[in-house]
Protein backbone atom coordinates (compact mmCIF):
# COMPACT_ATOMS: atom_id res chain seq x y z
CA UNK A 1 0.00 0.00 0.00
CA UNK A 2 1.24 3.77 -0.82
CA UNK A 3 1.39 5.83 1.73
CA UNK A 4 2.89 8.67 0.60
CA UNK A 5 2.62 12.30 1.30
CA UNK A 6 1.64 15.33 -0.31
CA UNK A 7 5.25 17.44 0.27
CA UNK A 8 5.24 19.49 3.51
CA UNK A 9 6.45 22.40 1.26
CA UNK A 10 3.75 21.94 -1.20
CA UNK A 11 1.51 22.30 1.72
CA UNK A 12 2.93 25.48 3.14
CA UNK A 13 3.28 27.20 -0.53
CA UNK A 14 -0.71 26.57 -0.41
CA UNK A 15 -0.99 28.34 3.20
CA UNK A 16 1.23 31.06 1.75
CA UNK A 17 -1.24 32.11 -1.16
CA UNK A 18 -4.18 31.62 1.11
CA UNK A 19 -2.06 34.43 3.04
CA UNK A 20 -1.89 36.34 -0.08
CA UNK A 21 -5.70 35.78 -1.36
CA UNK A 22 -6.18 37.38 2.78
CA UNK A 23 -4.42 40.76 1.33
CA UNK A 24 -6.27 41.24 -1.72
CA UNK A 25 -10.51 39.58 -0.52
CA UNK A 26 -12.51 42.90 0.20
CA UNK A 27 -13.35 42.77 3.85
CA UNK A 28 -16.73 40.92 5.22
CA UNK A 29 -16.87 38.16 2.40
CA UNK A 30 -18.50 34.70 3.12
CA UNK A 31 -18.24 31.36 2.60
CA UNK A 32 -20.63 28.52 2.29
CA UNK A 33 -19.85 24.64 2.02
CA UNK A 34 -22.91 22.23 0.84
CA UNK A 35 -21.54 18.65 1.82
CA UNK A 36 -23.39 16.15 0.41
CA UNK A 37 -22.30 12.59 1.03
CA UNK A 38 -20.23 10.70 3.48
CA UNK A 39 -18.29 10.96 6.57
CA UNK A 40 -15.23 11.72 4.44
CA UNK A 41 -16.35 14.09 3.00
CA UNK A 42 -17.75 15.61 5.85
CA UNK A 43 -14.31 15.96 7.50
CA UNK A 44 -12.87 17.27 4.10
CA UNK A 45 -15.20 20.00 4.11
CA UNK A 46 -13.65 20.84 7.76
CA UNK A 47 -10.53 21.23 6.08
CA UNK A 48 -11.60 23.17 3.46
CA UNK A 49 -13.40 25.33 5.58
CA UNK A 50 -9.80 25.87 8.07
CA UNK A 51 -8.11 27.04 4.45
CA UNK A 52 -11.34 29.33 3.37
CA UNK A 53 -10.91 31.37 6.95
CA UNK A 54 -7.51 30.93 6.43
CA UNK A 55 -8.14 33.44 3.24
CA UNK A 56 -10.01 35.70 5.25
CA UNK A 57 -13.47 34.23 4.49
CA UNK A 58 -15.71 34.14 7.35
CA UNK A 59 -18.82 31.69 7.35
CA UNK A 60 -22.26 32.43 6.11
CA UNK A 61 -24.79 30.60 7.21
CA UNK A 62 -27.07 30.15 4.62
CA UNK A 63 -25.82 30.11 0.65
CA UNK A 64 -27.99 33.46 0.26
CA UNK A 65 -26.24 35.18 2.23
CA UNK A 66 -22.31 33.68 0.52
CA UNK A 67 -19.66 35.76 -1.44
CA UNK A 68 -18.16 31.81 -2.30
CA UNK A 69 -20.27 28.61 -2.55
CA UNK A 70 -18.68 25.35 -2.75
CA UNK A 71 -20.81 21.91 -3.81
CA UNK A 72 -18.56 19.12 -1.95
CA UNK A 73 -20.47 16.56 -4.14
CA UNK A 74 -21.26 12.38 -3.95
CA UNK A 75 -22.11 10.58 -6.65
CA UNK A 76 -22.13 7.02 -4.71
CA UNK A 77 -25.83 6.87 -6.23
CA UNK A 78 -27.83 8.37 -8.92
CA UNK A 79 -30.21 10.39 -6.52
CA UNK A 80 -26.91 11.87 -4.94
CA UNK A 81 -26.06 13.02 -8.24
CA UNK A 82 -28.93 14.67 -9.50
CA UNK A 83 -29.43 16.67 -5.68
CA UNK A 84 -25.91 18.56 -6.90
CA UNK A 85 -26.92 19.16 -10.13
CA UNK A 86 -30.26 20.78 -9.16
CA UNK A 87 -27.99 22.64 -6.70
CA UNK A 88 -25.82 23.78 -9.05
CA UNK A 89 -28.37 24.76 -11.89
CA UNK A 90 -30.13 27.01 -9.35
CA UNK A 91 -27.26 29.02 -8.58
CA UNK A 92 -27.05 31.03 -11.90
CA UNK A 93 -29.63 32.73 -11.01
CA UNK A 94 -28.08 34.32 -7.85
CA UNK A 95 -25.09 35.15 -9.41
CA UNK A 96 -27.30 37.00 -11.72
CA UNK A 97 -27.91 39.09 -8.62
CA UNK A 98 -24.61 38.77 -7.10
CA UNK A 99 -21.99 38.95 -10.05
CA UNK A 100 -19.35 38.75 -7.87
CA UNK A 101 -20.57 35.27 -6.30
CA UNK A 102 -17.79 32.50 -6.53
CA UNK A 103 -18.68 29.11 -7.36
CA UNK A 104 -17.18 26.64 -6.98
CA UNK A 105 -17.80 22.33 -7.16
CA UNK A 106 -15.50 20.10 -5.62
CA UNK A 107 -16.22 16.29 -4.41
CA UNK A 108 -16.41 12.46 -5.60
CA UNK A 109 -18.32 13.72 -8.52
CA UNK A 110 -16.10 15.21 -10.12
CA UNK A 111 -13.91 12.51 -10.03
CA UNK A 112 -15.91 10.67 -12.42
CA UNK A 113 -14.31 10.36 -16.03
CA UNK A 114 -15.33 13.31 -17.98
CA UNK A 115 -17.23 14.88 -15.35
CA UNK A 116 -15.69 18.38 -14.52
CA UNK A 117 -15.17 18.98 -18.45
CA UNK A 118 -18.95 18.38 -18.94
CA UNK A 119 -20.05 20.92 -16.36
CA UNK A 120 -17.56 23.52 -16.66
CA UNK A 121 -18.58 23.54 -20.49
CA UNK A 122 -22.33 23.46 -19.89
CA UNK A 123 -22.04 25.80 -16.96
CA UNK A 124 -20.17 28.75 -17.79
CA UNK A 125 -21.14 30.41 -14.60
CA UNK A 126 -18.99 27.76 -12.12
CA UNK A 127 -15.87 29.65 -11.24
CA UNK A 128 -13.71 26.41 -10.07
CA UNK A 129 -13.91 22.67 -10.41
CA UNK A 130 -11.75 20.45 -8.37
CA UNK A 131 -11.45 16.51 -7.30
CA UNK A 132 -11.25 15.05 -3.78
CA UNK A 133 -7.17 14.22 -4.45
CA UNK A 134 -6.38 17.93 -5.10
CA UNK A 135 -9.09 20.10 -2.53
CA UNK A 136 -6.19 21.26 -0.49
CA UNK A 137 -5.54 23.38 -3.51
CA UNK A 138 -8.29 25.54 -2.83
CA UNK A 139 -6.26 28.65 -2.04
CA UNK A 140 -4.28 28.75 -5.39
CA UNK A 141 -7.77 28.26 -7.61
CA UNK A 142 -9.53 31.01 -5.30
CA UNK A 143 -6.16 32.97 -5.60
CA UNK A 144 -6.98 32.21 -10.00
CA UNK A 145 -10.24 33.13 -9.90
CA UNK A 146 -9.86 36.89 -8.16
CA UNK A 147 -7.06 37.92 -10.01
CA UNK A 148 -7.40 36.51 -13.65
CA UNK A 149 -11.12 36.67 -13.60
CA UNK A 150 -11.18 33.13 -15.62
CA UNK A 151 -12.83 30.09 -14.80
CA UNK A 152 -9.85 27.05 -13.72
CA UNK A 153 -10.28 23.37 -13.08
CA UNK A 154 -8.24 20.71 -12.15
CA UNK A 155 -9.29 17.51 -11.61
CA UNK A 156 -6.12 14.77 -10.70
CA UNK A 157 -6.11 11.19 -12.18
CA UNK A 158 -3.98 9.25 -9.56
CA UNK A 159 -4.66 7.24 -6.82
CA UNK A 160 -4.54 9.66 -4.27
CA UNK A 161 -1.60 10.94 -1.67
CA UNK A 162 -2.13 11.36 2.28
CA UNK A 163 -2.66 15.14 3.17
CA UNK A 164 -1.17 16.52 6.48
CA UNK A 165 -1.18 20.04 8.22
CA UNK A 166 -4.26 21.58 6.95
CA UNK A 167 -6.07 23.39 9.32
CA UNK A 168 -9.72 23.01 10.19
CA UNK A 169 -12.67 24.48 11.24
CA UNK A 170 -14.44 21.36 13.01
CA UNK A 171 -18.13 20.96 13.17
CA UNK A 172 -18.48 20.69 17.04
CA UNK A 173 -15.58 21.14 19.99
CA UNK A 174 -16.53 17.95 21.99
CA UNK A 175 -17.02 15.05 19.12
CA UNK A 176 -14.52 14.77 15.97
CA UNK A 177 -14.20 12.90 13.12
CA UNK A 178 -10.57 11.61 12.63
CA UNK A 179 -9.21 10.12 9.17
CA UNK A 180 -7.31 6.99 9.52
CA UNK A 181 -7.15 5.66 5.59
CA UNK A 182 -8.64 7.00 2.66
CA UNK A 183 -9.46 5.69 -0.50
CA UNK A 184 -10.39 1.64 -1.49
CA UNK A 185 -9.44 -1.12 -2.57
CA UNK A 186 -12.24 -3.50 -2.40
CA UNK A 187 -13.65 -2.55 -5.97
CA UNK A 188 -17.64 -4.35 -4.63
CA UNK A 189 -18.96 -4.45 -7.97
CA UNK A 190 -21.71 -2.26 -7.61
CA UNK A 191 -19.63 1.01 -6.14
CA UNK A 192 -17.78 3.67 -7.37
CA UNK A 193 -16.15 4.71 -4.58
CA UNK A 194 -12.74 3.23 -5.59
CA UNK A 195 -12.81 4.74 -8.68
CA UNK A 196 -13.69 8.40 -7.38
CA UNK A 197 -10.89 7.94 -4.06
CA UNK A 198 -8.67 6.23 -5.60
CA UNK A 199 -6.37 2.99 -3.63
CA UNK A 200 -6.16 2.86 0.06
CA UNK A 201 -3.39 4.51 1.81
CA UNK A 202 -3.41 4.98 5.11
CA UNK A 203 -2.21 7.81 7.32
CA UNK A 204 0.77 6.97 9.99
CA UNK A 205 0.33 6.01 13.51
CA UNK A 206 2.20 8.89 14.73
CA UNK A 207 0.14 11.34 12.98
CA UNK A 208 -3.44 10.18 14.27
CA UNK A 209 -2.42 9.98 17.71
CA UNK A 210 -0.76 13.62 17.37
CA UNK A 211 -3.86 15.12 15.86
CA UNK A 212 -6.50 13.09 18.38
CA UNK A 213 -3.91 13.93 21.54
CA UNK A 214 -4.09 17.54 20.31
CA UNK A 215 -8.44 16.85 20.21
CA UNK A 216 -8.47 15.34 23.54
CA UNK A 217 -6.52 18.73 25.16
CA UNK A 218 -8.96 20.83 23.13
CA UNK A 219 -12.07 18.90 25.04
CA UNK A 220 -13.04 16.52 22.73
CA UNK A 221 -14.40 13.70 24.15
CA UNK A 222 -15.77 11.52 21.48
CA UNK A 223 -13.52 10.54 18.54
CA UNK A 224 -14.80 8.81 15.29
CA UNK A 225 -11.87 6.66 13.02
CA UNK A 226 -12.65 7.36 9.62
CA UNK A 227 -11.89 5.44 6.81
CA UNK A 228 -14.08 3.28 3.65
CA UNK A 229 -12.71 0.09 5.31
CA UNK A 230 -10.77 0.42 8.70
CA UNK A 231 -10.25 -3.01 8.89
CA UNK A 232 -7.14 -2.57 6.23
CA UNK A 233 -5.57 0.18 8.22
CA UNK A 234 -1.54 -0.39 7.84
CA UNK A 235 0.18 3.06 9.10
CA UNK A 236 3.94 1.68 9.14
CA UNK A 237 2.69 -1.92 10.24
CA UNK A 238 0.29 -1.36 12.65
CA UNK A 239 -3.02 -2.83 12.65
CA UNK A 240 -6.28 -1.63 13.18
CA UNK A 241 -6.87 -3.26 16.74
CA UNK A 242 -3.45 -1.78 17.80
CA UNK A 243 -4.28 1.55 16.84
CA UNK A 244 -7.33 1.60 18.61
CA UNK A 245 -5.97 0.01 22.04
CA UNK A 246 -3.67 3.08 21.48
CA UNK A 247 -6.76 5.42 21.66
CA UNK A 248 -7.91 3.31 24.27
CA UNK A 249 -4.92 3.80 26.44
CA UNK A 250 -4.88 7.64 25.73
CA UNK A 251 -8.39 7.75 27.79
CA UNK A 252 -10.69 9.42 24.93
CA UNK A 253 -14.18 8.89 26.74
CA UNK A 254 -15.75 7.69 23.38
CA UNK A 255 -14.16 5.44 20.28
CA UNK A 256 -16.55 4.95 17.54
CA UNK A 257 -15.08 4.00 14.15
CA UNK A 258 -16.26 3.69 10.38
CA UNK A 259 -16.71 1.83 8.58
CA UNK A 260 -15.68 -1.93 8.87
CA UNK A 261 -15.66 -4.69 5.76
CA UNK A 262 -16.83 -7.91 7.25
CA UNK A 263 -13.98 -9.87 4.84
CA UNK A 264 -11.00 -8.36 6.97
CA UNK A 265 -12.84 -8.09 10.40
CA UNK A 266 -9.78 -9.48 12.75
CA UNK A 267 -9.81 -11.46 15.91
CA UNK A 268 -8.29 -8.57 17.19
CA UNK A 269 -10.73 -6.20 16.65
CA UNK A 270 -13.87 -8.55 18.21
CA UNK A 271 -11.08 -9.12 21.06
CA UNK A 272 -10.79 -4.91 21.38
CA UNK A 273 -14.67 -5.08 22.37
CA UNK A 274 -14.39 -6.98 25.30
CA UNK A 275 -11.12 -5.31 26.29
CA UNK A 276 -11.15 -1.73 25.26
CA UNK A 277 -12.62 0.19 28.43
CA UNK A 278 -13.45 3.35 25.45
CA UNK A 279 -14.76 1.89 22.58
CA UNK A 280 -18.28 2.28 22.49
CA UNK A 281 -20.63 -1.08 21.99
CA UNK A 282 -21.84 -0.19 18.65
CA UNK A 283 -20.15 -1.37 14.84
CA UNK A 284 -21.85 -0.58 11.61
CA UNK A 285 -21.25 -3.39 9.68
CA UNK A 286 -22.85 -3.37 6.14
CA UNK A 287 -23.77 -6.77 5.12
CA UNK A 288 -25.24 -5.59 1.98
CA UNK A 289 -27.26 -8.53 0.70
CA UNK A 290 -28.42 -11.89 2.84
CA UNK A 291 -27.97 -14.34 -0.15
CA UNK A 292 -24.71 -16.13 -1.24
CA UNK A 293 -25.08 -15.90 -4.59
CA UNK A 294 -25.38 -11.97 -4.49
CA UNK A 295 -22.97 -11.65 -2.18
CA UNK A 296 -20.61 -13.27 -4.71
CA UNK A 297 -21.84 -11.36 -7.75
CA UNK A 298 -20.95 -8.53 -5.51
CA UNK A 299 -17.69 -9.44 -5.00
CA UNK A 300 -18.08 -8.83 -1.26
CA UNK A 301 -15.83 -11.97 -0.23
CA UNK A 302 -17.59 -13.27 2.28
CA UNK A 303 -20.77 -15.51 2.72
CA UNK A 304 -23.70 -15.53 4.86
CA UNK A 305 -22.63 -17.86 7.11
CA UNK A 306 -19.13 -15.91 7.64
CA UNK A 307 -21.33 -12.90 8.55
CA UNK A 308 -23.54 -14.34 10.78
CA UNK A 309 -20.36 -16.14 12.68
CA UNK A 310 -18.88 -13.05 12.94
CA UNK A 311 -21.97 -11.22 14.43
CA UNK A 312 -22.55 -14.64 16.94
CA UNK A 313 -18.45 -13.94 17.89
CA UNK A 314 -19.05 -9.99 18.47
CA UNK A 315 -22.03 -10.67 20.68
CA UNK A 316 -19.75 -13.40 22.93
CA UNK A 317 -17.29 -10.34 23.00
CA UNK A 318 -19.50 -8.06 23.66
CA UNK A 319 -23.14 -8.86 24.81
CA UNK A 320 -24.39 -5.46 24.44
CA UNK A 321 -22.98 -4.32 21.35
CA UNK A 322 -26.00 -3.13 18.89
CA UNK A 323 -25.12 -3.56 15.16
CA UNK A 324 -26.21 -1.33 12.02
CA UNK A 325 -25.90 -1.97 8.38
CA UNK A 326 -26.08 -0.86 4.98
CA UNK A 327 -28.24 -3.02 2.49
CA UNK A 328 -28.53 -2.51 -1.15
CA UNK A 329 -32.17 -4.15 -2.68
CA UNK A 330 -32.52 -5.06 -6.19
CA UNK A 331 -29.05 -5.84 -7.43
CA UNK A 332 -28.87 -6.77 -11.05
CA UNK A 333 -30.60 -10.57 -11.34
CA UNK A 334 -31.91 -10.38 -7.19
CA UNK A 335 -34.55 -13.15 -7.66
CA UNK A 336 -37.70 -12.78 -4.81
CA UNK A 337 -36.06 -15.80 -3.01
CA UNK A 338 -33.05 -14.30 -2.51
CA UNK A 339 -34.22 -11.18 -1.43
CA UNK A 340 -36.41 -13.67 1.13
CA UNK A 341 -32.70 -14.31 1.86
CA UNK A 342 -32.06 -10.62 3.11
CA UNK A 343 -34.85 -10.21 4.87
CA UNK A 344 -34.03 -13.65 7.15
CA UNK A 345 -30.61 -12.38 7.42
CA UNK A 346 -32.35 -8.86 9.26
CA UNK A 347 -33.98 -11.04 11.22
CA UNK A 348 -31.48 -12.83 12.70
CA UNK A 349 -28.98 -10.21 13.46
CA UNK A 350 -31.85 -7.77 14.57
CA UNK A 351 -29.97 -4.66 13.53
CA UNK A 352 -30.42 -1.49 15.67
CA UNK A 353 -31.07 -0.15 12.31
CA UNK A 354 -30.18 -0.44 8.41
CA UNK A 355 -29.70 2.34 5.94
CA UNK A 356 -31.61 0.58 2.93
CA UNK A 357 -30.81 1.79 -1.09
CA UNK A 358 -32.38 0.73 -3.94
CA UNK A 359 -29.46 -0.51 -6.68
CA UNK A 360 -28.29 2.23 -8.41
CA UNK A 361 -26.33 1.52 -11.57
CA UNK A 362 -23.08 3.59 -11.72
CA UNK A 363 -20.97 3.96 -15.40
CA UNK A 364 -18.00 2.25 -15.14
CA UNK A 365 -18.34 -0.37 -12.06
CA UNK A 366 -18.80 -4.04 -13.23
CA UNK A 367 -22.59 -4.62 -11.72
CA UNK A 368 -23.52 -1.46 -14.58
CA UNK A 369 -22.83 -4.54 -17.29
CA UNK A 370 -25.10 -7.09 -15.56
CA UNK A 371 -28.91 -7.26 -17.21
CA UNK A 372 -31.13 -5.87 -14.63
CA UNK A 373 -34.67 -7.46 -15.94
CA UNK A 374 -36.46 -6.67 -12.25
CA UNK A 375 -38.62 -3.88 -12.38
CA UNK A 376 -38.47 -0.59 -10.56
CA UNK A 377 -42.05 -1.16 -9.01
CA UNK A 378 -40.59 -4.73 -7.46
CA UNK A 379 -37.81 -3.20 -6.01
CA UNK A 380 -39.63 -0.71 -4.54
CA UNK A 381 -41.99 -3.16 -2.99
CA UNK A 382 -39.45 -5.47 -1.98
CA UNK A 383 -37.20 -2.42 -0.43
CA UNK A 384 -41.14 -1.33 1.76
CA UNK A 385 -40.67 -4.62 3.32
CA UNK A 386 -37.13 -4.15 4.38
CA UNK A 387 -37.69 -1.05 6.29
CA UNK A 388 -41.22 -2.10 7.60
CA UNK A 389 -39.16 -5.18 8.99
CA UNK A 390 -35.95 -3.45 9.87
CA UNK A 391 -38.89 -0.82 11.64
CA UNK A 392 -40.53 -3.21 13.59
CA UNK A 393 -37.27 -4.62 15.29
CA UNK A 394 -35.85 -1.31 15.97
CA UNK A 395 -38.56 0.00 17.76
CA UNK A 396 -38.56 -3.79 20.05
CA UNK A 397 -34.71 -2.95 20.65
CA UNK A 398 -35.17 0.44 21.63
CA UNK A 399 -38.51 -0.61 24.02
CA UNK A 400 -35.36 -2.82 25.75
CA UNK A 401 -33.79 0.19 26.59
CA UNK A 402 -36.42 1.01 28.51
CA UNK A 403 -35.94 1.12 32.08
CA UNK A 404 -31.92 1.22 31.80
CA UNK A 405 -30.00 4.54 33.35
CA UNK A 406 -27.65 5.31 30.82
CA UNK A 407 -24.36 7.91 30.15
CA UNK A 408 -25.49 10.37 27.33
CA UNK A 409 -22.80 12.74 25.68
CA UNK A 410 -25.35 15.45 25.12
CA UNK A 411 -25.13 16.98 21.28
CA UNK A 412 -28.16 19.27 20.44
CA UNK A 413 -30.72 21.22 21.69
CA UNK A 414 -34.70 20.74 20.44
CA UNK A 415 -35.05 23.95 17.81
CA UNK A 416 -38.79 23.71 18.61
CA UNK A 417 -38.22 24.00 22.75
CA UNK A 418 -34.96 25.07 24.10
CA UNK A 419 -35.85 23.11 27.58
CA UNK A 420 -34.94 19.98 25.80
CA UNK A 421 -31.69 18.68 25.04
CA UNK A 422 -30.53 15.63 23.44
CA UNK A 423 -27.46 12.92 22.46
CA UNK A 424 -26.66 9.74 22.38
CA UNK A 425 -25.81 6.48 24.78
CA UNK A 426 -22.96 4.56 24.19
CA UNK A 427 -24.97 2.43 21.64
CA UNK A 428 -25.79 5.50 19.53
CA UNK A 429 -29.55 5.74 20.33
CA UNK A 430 -30.34 8.98 20.22
CA UNK A 431 -32.45 10.08 23.71
CA UNK A 432 -34.21 13.14 24.59
CA UNK A 433 -34.83 14.60 27.90
CA UNK A 434 -35.48 18.31 29.45
CA UNK A 435 -32.60 19.76 30.57
CA UNK A 436 -30.42 23.00 30.21
CA UNK A 437 -28.43 23.91 26.91
CA UNK A 438 -25.20 24.25 28.71
CA UNK A 439 -24.82 21.01 28.98
CA UNK A 440 -24.05 20.47 25.23
CA UNK A 441 -20.59 18.76 25.24
CA UNK A 442 -21.31 17.13 28.57
CA UNK A 443 -21.72 13.76 29.46
CA UNK A 444 -24.94 12.77 32.17
CA UNK A 445 -26.47 9.82 33.26
CA UNK A 446 -29.93 9.38 31.88
CA UNK A 447 -32.86 7.01 33.15
CA UNK A 448 -34.81 5.53 30.35
CA UNK A 449 -38.25 6.12 30.70
CA UNK A 450 -39.88 5.23 26.91
CA UNK A 451 -39.37 4.59 23.49
CA UNK A 452 -40.72 6.39 20.45
CA UNK A 453 -40.23 4.90 16.74
CA UNK A 454 -37.01 6.22 16.23
CA UNK A 455 -35.70 7.57 19.21
CA UNK A 456 -35.90 7.50 23.03
CA UNK A 457 -36.87 9.58 25.74
CA UNK A 458 -35.41 9.63 29.44
CA UNK A 459 -34.96 11.78 32.16
CA UNK A 460 -31.34 12.87 33.98
CA UNK A 461 -30.49 11.22 37.02
CA UNK A 462 -28.86 12.98 39.51
N1 LIG B 1 -17.08 1.75 2.43
C1 LIG B 1 -18.35 1.59 2.94
C2 LIG B 1 -19.52 2.10 2.14
C3 LIG B 1 -19.45 3.32 1.35
S1 LIG B 1 -20.85 3.63 0.35
C4 LIG B 1 -18.56 0.13 3.07
O1 LIG B 1 -18.08 -0.65 2.31
O2 LIG B 1 -19.31 -0.22 3.93
C5 LIG B 1 -22.20 3.51 1.51
C6 LIG B 1 -23.24 2.53 1.11
O3 LIG B 1 -23.85 2.93 -0.10
C7 LIG B 1 -22.75 1.14 0.83
O4 LIG B 1 -22.55 0.39 1.98
C8 LIG B 1 -23.86 0.56 -0.02
O5 LIG B 1 -24.86 -0.02 0.75
C9 LIG B 1 -24.43 1.80 -0.72
N2 LIG B 1 -24.10 1.80 -2.14
C10 LIG B 1 -22.88 1.87 -2.71
N3 LIG B 1 -22.99 1.82 -4.06
C11 LIG B 1 -24.31 1.71 -4.35
C12 LIG B 1 -25.05 1.61 -5.55
N4 LIG B 1 -24.47 1.59 -6.74
N5 LIG B 1 -26.40 1.52 -5.46
C13 LIG B 1 -27.02 1.52 -4.24
N6 LIG B 1 -26.37 1.61 -3.09
C14 LIG B 1 -25.02 1.71 -3.12
FE1 LIG C 1 -17.52 0.66 -2.04
FE2 LIG C 1 -17.07 -1.83 -1.32
FE3 LIG C 1 -15.15 0.00 -1.05
FE4 LIG C 1 -17.27 0.09 0.52
S1 LIG C 1 -15.75 -1.56 0.47
S2 LIG C 1 -16.34 1.80 -0.55
S3 LIG C 1 -18.91 -0.62 -0.81
S4 LIG C 1 -16.01 -0.75 -2.97
FE1 LIG D 1 -20.26 9.68 -1.72
FE2 LIG D 1 -17.69 9.97 -2.03
FE3 LIG D 1 -18.65 9.28 0.29
S1 LIG D 1 -19.07 9.02 -3.48
S2 LIG D 1 -20.48 8.14 -0.19
S3 LIG D 1 -19.03 11.18 -0.70
S4 LIG D 1 -16.71 8.64 -0.58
Amino acid sequence: MKNEKVPASEISRQLEIADQVRQILPAGRKYHIVTLGCQMNVRDSESLAGLFERMGFLKAETREDADLILYNTCCVRENAENKALGNVIWLKELKKIKPHLIIAVGGCMMQEEGMAETLIKQYPFIDFIMGTHNSYKVPEFVHTVLTEERQTFEVLNIDGMVVEGLPAVRNSNFSAFVNIMYGCNNFCSYCIVPYVRGRERSRTEEDILDEIKRLQDAGVKEITLLGQNVNSYMGGGANFANLLCKIDQMGIERIRFMTSHPKDLSDELIHAYASLKHLMPHLHLPVQAGNDEILSRMNRIYSREKYLDLVSRLRKARPDIGLTTDIIVGFPGETNAQFEDTLSLAKLVRYDAAYTFIYSPRAGTKAAKLPDPVTIEEKTERIQRLIDLQQSITSEILLEQVGKTLPVLVDSVSARDESKIGGKTPRAHMVNFDGPKDLIGRTVNVLITSAGKNTLRGEIVK
